[in-house]
């Protein structure tokens, strides 16, 4: 579903974020992205969704080759990714129903099309009896739930989150992961960019650890430290 080769992403500025990126992920597959901050991480995701160009490389999603693509698909691309931010970005003057009929609307749906995923969405995250809200009226974990609704409005194949619990407390932390599991149970690929060691530690999922803009280690029912399991001591 997702294919990096040899991937080199140097910024304008000269920053070298991701040095000669191979990897590979399959088809309604669970993956953490876990490293200290900096390492490359947000750079990753953003060539999955042709945020960024790497310079040299090849980056495939769906059998698409993104780094190729031409301007007029990227919007194509970007309806079968739905993405997750830490700060949710959700419009602030608008309720948790008009966000999530936005992402359908741009897309040029029929209104037939919005009444019939909006609610699909908004029970999927539990968020139906709130959805004449606005965002300033919820809890961040509810905002996190209206922006992951609002991502799956497309019926993307991929969800990529960027350290989407990085704004919540413990108990919303635990809602969001379990959510983020049941949206892949039904085969959605998710891959999620995390500073949080519990929440990696706890899943056993798939790590991929960078360093330096390179991958560290890839391990199957990883922990976020290799080999550390639940160690409290160290951070990053
Ligand atoms: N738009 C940008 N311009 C220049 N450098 C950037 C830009 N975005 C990120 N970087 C740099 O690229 C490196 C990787 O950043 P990032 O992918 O955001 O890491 P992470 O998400 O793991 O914290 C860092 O050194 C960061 O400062
Ligand atoms: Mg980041």
């Amino acid at each position: 579903m997702i294919e990096l080769r040899g991937v080199t992403l140097t910024y304008p500025n000269g920053t070298r974020a991701l040095d000669d990126i191979d990897l590979e992920i399959g088809k309604a597959d669970f993956v953490f992205l876990v490293g200290h901050s900096g390492t490359g991480k947000s750079s990753l995701l953003k060539l999955l969704y042709r945020e960024a160009i790497p310079d040299s490389g090849e980056v495939i999603v769906d059998g698409i080759r993104v780094d190729k693509l031409r301007r007029g698909k990227v919007a194509a691309l970007r309806r079968n990714i739905g993405v997750v931010f830490q700060d949710f970005k959700l419009l602030t003057h608008k309720t948790v129903w008009e966000n999530v009929a936005f992402a359908l609307q741009v897309t040029g749906a029929r209104s037939k099309d919005v009444m019939r995923q909006v609610p699909r969405v908004l029970d999927l995250v539990g968020l139906s009896h709130k959805s004449r809200m606005l965002p300033s009226e919820l809890s961040g974990g509810e905002q996190q739930r209206a922006a992951i609704a609002r991502a799956l409005v497309n019926n993307p194949k991929i969800l990529l989150c960027d350290e989407p619990t990085g704004n919540l407390d413990p108990s919303n932390t635990t809602e969001i992961i379990e959510l983020l599991q049941r949206i892949n149970l039904k085969g959605t690929t998710v891959l999620v960019a995390t500073h949080n060691q519990a929440v990696v530690d706890r899943m056993r999922r798939r790590v991929v650890r960078l360093e330096n803009g390179r991958i560290l280690h890839d391990d199957e029912r990883g922990y976020y430290f290799r080999g550390l399991g639940q160690s409290p001591v160290l951070s990053g």
